[in-house]
């Protein structure tokens, strides 16, 4: 069978009839379109990417943090995009592997609730959907949907991803600047509620085999290792403007910013979702392993300097 593709590129403008025809079934289906934004703007604030006590960032202008606080916006919608991108495939592939028609009756209706909350992330505009710009947590979340079995679908996606989606959004929505943009969030948090408690629920069910432990132990690891590693996209835009004078430097902007509790604060949410669903010996394993544990500051910057151009020194 061919591979799933979960992020299929747009379809060309020049279809005309077809694109007339969703328009329609959008609208059938009750959609209404958003008052379209007429300006780019931060859509969130120096707070919410924990930048109000760096020095770094207030020597900064107002016209550069609002450069960066509105790359950084979009860079929240882009992800957001491509996951409920993701997330049509996903419920596509569960309706598929149903085992009894109220659960395919289910994932038809958690297929509907993702488009919806595709096309309205979508209609917020101001950032790329183009498929060289999907991210990486984006392309690993459909790296899983495309791969993984059924109990590591249920475990991975819908509990844990989709219990974490949920926390995210509530604090997208809550700190957002525009009324519109946080009621898109609010009730996108109202259906990822019911998604991740039908995951729950499911796995209840599911006997894990050992072949299934083992795989969803090394997506576990791929996907803690992306949260683990700090506030990346933050780091990447200001640095941009920054200019770092080496690791020592770039490390006080991590001490400034509280990145090490900050993430550690994440690791600790998604260890609580871990435990509450997961067998207890293979949660355990992720203890063991360290998988878990938050990075130091020193590894932290470390991490990070690898992997944001210009900010490690010249060799
Ligand atoms: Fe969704
Ligand atoms: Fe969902």
């Amino acid at each position: 069978m061919k591979k799933l593709n979960v992020f299929p590129e747009k379809h060309e403008s020049d279809q005309r009839d077809f694109l007339t025809l969703l328009e329609q079934t959008a609208k059938v289906h009750g959609e209404t379109l958003l008052p379209s934004r007429r300006f780019e703007r931060p859509l969130w604030g120096e707070d919410f990417f924990n930048l109000t006590s760096s020095k770094h960032w207030r020597d900064l202008n107002d016209v550069t943090k609002h450069a960066v606080l509105t790359a950084l916006g979009q860079k929240v919608l882009q992800e957001a995009y491509f996951i409920e991108c993701a997330g049509m495939a996903y419920a596509g592939k569960m309706n598929l592997a149903s085992t009894s028609r109220e659960e395919r009756q289910f994932f038809s209706f958690v297929g509907e609730e993702e488009t919806r909350h595709l096309r309205m992330i979508e209609s917020i505009g101001g950032f790329s959907t183009a498929p060289e710009q999907i991210p990486s947590f984006a392309l690993l979340i459909g790296e899983i949907i495309a791969e993984a079995t059924k109990p590591g679908h249920l475990l991975l996606i819908q509990i844990l991803l989709e219990g974490w989606g949920l926390n995210y959004y509530k604090t997208l929505a809550k700190s957002c600047f525009d009324e519109t943009v946080a009621n898109v969030f609010k009730s996108i948090v109202k259906d990822e509620i019911r998604h991740h408690s039908a995951g729950v629920v499911l796995f209840r069910d599911v006997t894990l085999s050992n072949s299934d432990a083992e795989s969803i132990l090394s997506y576990l690891e791929r996907l803690i290792s992306m949260v683990k590693i700090g506030p990346y996209t933050v780091c990447q835009e200001v640095s941009q403007y920054v200019g770092f004078q080496g690791t020592g430097d770039f490390r006080s902007f991590l001490h400034e910013t509280n990145a090490v509790s900050v993430t550690a604060g994440k690791l600790e949410i998604i260890g609580h979702l871990v435990y509450k669903s997961l067998p207890r010996t293979v949660s355990d394993e992720l203890t063991h392993n360290g998988t878990l544990a938050p990075l130091t500051l020193p590894e932290m910057t470390d991490t990070l300097a690898q992997a944001i151009l210009g900010i490690a020194e010249p060799a």
